[in-house]
């Protein structure tokens, strides 16, 4: 873990005075470095990027939430089960029964070895989400 913080530290510095001087591109890169050190990009980490880089808190949240490949998540895999109107008639509640049976979780929830992270939707119809 100090190893890690370490190596945060000296990533930080060395985008110093690009990521913070509006360079998107360069606070992208960086985010997506800290994502592979720690497997993710959790909100504690983008408060320290955003005091490092002088750069809005709300930036670094917005870019972890649309940059396809980043996540603030401390979870490997998220399940999305579609619980609307169309889905539901077509077995989607027992989909996700057999899913919260299968894991031991509820939606909303994270296995304790945080390998999964159940949610569900209205309706996924207009939503495409791809996370590995
Ligand atoms: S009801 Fe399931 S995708 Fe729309």
């Amino acid at each position: 873990m100090e190893e890690k913080k370490t190596i945060l530290e000296s990533t930080l510095e060395r985008y110093r005075g690009t990521a913070g001087a509006g360079d998107q591109q360069a606070l992208i890169a960086l985010l997506r470095e800290v994502q592979q050190l720690y497997g993710c990009v959790p909100t504690v980490i983008q408060q320290r990027i955003a005091q490092a880089t002088e750069t809005s808190p709300s930036l670094v949240a917005a870019l972890v939430k649309r940059i396809p490949g980043l996540t603030e998540a401390e979870y490997r895999h998220q399940i999305t089960v579609c619980t609307g109107p169309r889905c539901s008639s077509k077995g989607g509640i027992a989909v996700l029964r057999a899913i919260q049976d299968a894991l031991g979780i509820l939606p909303g929830e994270t296995t304790t070895d945080g390998r999964f992270h159940l949610e569900t939707r209205n309706c996924l119809k207009n939503v495409v989400t791809l996370r590995m």
